[in-house]
């Protein structure tokens, strides 16, 4: 972010205080700062006994061997228990759980009692091919119900799952799998994208050529496409689940038993495999997303539109509102198909009331134009919801004013794969909200800006973002690696939670994100390290060395850019032909299509220090068309002048 943008942020002067109708039936009010500042365990125990559990817990937090925390020691319950049956039990089974659409215009409806007897026999084939409390199962799905079938019926036989994004590749899959030593993967043959069926089991036939300890495949019939089978491992699910009872009785496991691995990257080629409980992550997502979103399960209509295959989805589409007994919208496909309405066509025909998204869909709707939404009645959403990246002041008043009819508050949520659970957000019946800012952190939740030493900044400064207190959705660790755990989060401020993020507080005290402060991009509200790309790139038999930045971008946060040296042999030859499409591609499949860099530079050297690391700072600086910064740690100047001469005209 440039100085100028970050001046403009804190100018921005724009307040919207809480409707009165929705601030007078929140499902939370101010009280809930002073409970939580007076006794925050206390506080979060009273969330906890909002979900049922097996055996009671006798410590609500265990924090003698920072920083591995425990919360709810010794309280035992069951994740699809709490998220299915318990309704169910309740008399509430009729309740539509999911109003499902598939890209193509198909759609489908389960209400909770129909989730509880999918959740079971899918519960049931897991078992029936060995699936044991504990082992990993790696799930690998378009956006349709059985996603959401199948990591419920993990949790209900104490499986840990691990979703992978189905735009990830091949080498992507193998790699997750292989990490957490995945046994079983549940695939389909492929989803509906952009108007087309698009393939997923090629990838998990290519990924499990390299995993040879993968013993089964449940494949979900989805597009009907022809599929390559292996005998004796792959199994269709509608013959292995339907063949099985609907009556599956749930175990309760203990509070920090394993619920799911989801790997997100860092700082180096190689993702983390960010690891989850379950007491105190179901804890957190369950009361965020009642208090954050004010659900109100007899009436709204709430929709998270995200990938399951992102954290996003684990906890605000599957476990935060069905934690929470709510009816939600599922969609599988993109937005722009069969036409740019496709969203406000779904809010009006379910009759939305909550809208959760990300940014750069904001972008992308503001670039298509208020007439689009405008066609379509959308006078049922009550609140909004924005995750993922900074969302900018012009783009949080378009969101409000033509998607909100100048009505809904907007609440700006800040949290990470890491945390699990919103973290620093509005909340819609008490704040008054600040177009850009995601305010204070939540009930419960402590966060503080410090500067290079750790000092907390003064009002007015900014500086890093750190958490100061243990949370109940943490991560507990990273899978298979404690150091990396520790190196990753714990060590640049001993005994403070690190997010990566620069943020600044602004003359009340209330917090603006301003983006990563590593070297991880964030791409439509992905995240991408700059070394798994730059990595993939160096796999290319054309490169020698690679640099990635990522670039301020209009429409999705920030864009990849590459600068790539060419091998000698390859540099000479054929200088008409431009290796910028290959590349692209190769990264594309290497790691998937949301890391294809947006552009790729030929260049004959790349500015380093005198240590002999990669100046990323004046590489984005050309990326983004600004004057260069400080070159004096360059070890040599001319450098920059050199990859200038080479941009291509009006870069
Ligand atoms: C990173 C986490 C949270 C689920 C989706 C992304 C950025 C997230 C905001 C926000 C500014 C945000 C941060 C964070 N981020 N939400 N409301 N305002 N930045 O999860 O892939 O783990 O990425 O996304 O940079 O560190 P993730």
């Amino acid at each position: 972010m440039t100085d100028a943008t970050l001046s403009n942020l804190l100018r921005e002067e724009r307040r919207f205080p809480p409707p009165a109708d929705l601030a007078e039936q929140a499902n939370v009010t101010a009280a809930a700062y002073d409970e939580a500042a007076a006794d925050s365990e206390a506080f979060w125990a009273a969330q906890a006994a909002r979900l049922d559990w097996a055996e009671p817990w006798t410590q609500v937090l265990d924090w003698s061997r920072p920083p591995f925390a425990r919360w709810f020691v010794g309280g035992r319950l069951n994740v699809a228990d709490n998220c299915v049956d318990r309704h169910v039990r309740a008399g509430r089974g009729d309740r539509v759980a999911f109003h499902w659409e598939g890209e193509p215009g198909d759609t489908r409806t389960l209400t909770y009692t129909e989730l509880k007897d999918e959740v079971s026999r899918a519960a049931n084939a897991l078992l029936a091919l060995g699936v044991q409390a504990g082992d990993r199962v790696a799930i690998y799905l378009p956006m349709i119900p059985e996603t959401v079938v199948a990591m419920l019926a993990c949790a209900r036989i104490g499986a840990p799952h691990t979703v992978v994004f189905g735009g990830f590749s091949a080498e992507a899959l193998r790699g997750r799998i292989l990490d957490c030593d995945a046994r079983v993967v549940i695939t389909a043959d492929g989803g509906y994208r952009k108007g087309a069926a698009s393939a997923l089991k090629p990838a998990v036939d290519e990924a499990l050529e390299q995993c040879p300890d993968v013993r089964s495949v449940l494949v979900v019939r989805r597009t009907g496409q022809d599929v390559g089978w292996t005998e004796g491992r792959d199994a269709w699910w509608h013959d292995l689940v339907a063949a099985q009872s609907a009556e599956h009785t749930p175990e309760a496991f203990d509070s920090e038993h394993p619920l799911y691995i989801m790997y997100t990257s860092g700082t180096t080629a190689r993702p983390k495999g960010i690891l989850h409980t379950t007491g105190g992550y179901l804890t957190q997502v369950a009361w965020s997303h009642y208090a954050v979103f004010d659900v109100k399960p007899e009436t709204d209509v709430y929709w998270t539109a995200a990938d399951i295959g992102w954290v996003t989805g684990h906890s605000y589409i599957v476990y935060g509102p069905l934690a929470n007994g709510v009816t939600s919208v599922l969609y599988e496909g993109t937005p722009d198909t069969p036409h740019q309405g496709r969203w406000w066509e779904i809010v009006r025909k379910y009759g939305v009331t909550i809208l959760y998204c990300a940014p750069t869909a904001i972008r992308t709707f503001m670039k298509w134009g208020d007439a689009v939404p405008g066609r379509y009645d959308l006078t049922s959403l009550r609140l909004l919801g924005s995750v993922g990246e900074p969302i900018n002041p012009e783009a949080w008043m378009w969101y409000r004013r033509v998607i909100g009819g100048d009505r809904t508050p907007i609440v700006d949520t800040w949290w990470q794969t890491e945390t699990g659970a919103q973290m620093i957000s509005p909340l819609p019946g008490v704040s008054t909200c600040k177009p850009g800012s995601a305010l204070r952190p939540l009930p419960g939740i402590q966060a503080e800006v410090v500067d290079d030493a750790g000092e907390p900044v003064p009002n007015g400064s900014g500086g890093y973002l750190v958490l100061t207190r243990p949370w109940p959705a943490m991560l507990r660790t990273i899978w298979g690696d404690e150091q990396r755990y520790l190196d990753t989060y714990w060590s640049r401020f001993p005994g403070r939670y690190f997010a990566g993020d620069g943020a600044k507080k602004d003359d009340d005290g209330d917090i603006w994100l301003l983006g990563r402060v590593d070297d991880v991009m964030n791409v439509s509200g992905h995240r991408i390290s700059t070394t798994e790309v730059e990595s993939a790139l160096v796999s290319h038999p054309l490169v020698a060395e690679a640099a990635v930045v990522g670039a301020a971008d209009a429409t999705t946060g920030q864009g990849i850019v590459a600068f790539v040296i060419l091998r000698g042999d390859a540099a000479g030859k054929g200088a008409d032909e431009d290796p910028a499409q290959e590349l692209r591609a190769h990264v594309a499949k290497e790691i998937g299509p949301i890391a294809r860099p947006r552009q790729i530079l030929v260049v004959a050297e790349l500015p380093k220090t005198r240590s002999g690391k990669i100046m990323r700072r004046l590489l984005r600086d050309i990326a983004e068309n600004r004057e260069l910064g400080d070159v004096t740690t360059l070890t040599d100047s001319t450098v920059m002048d050199a990859i200038r001469e080479r941009l291509p005209e009006g870069s």
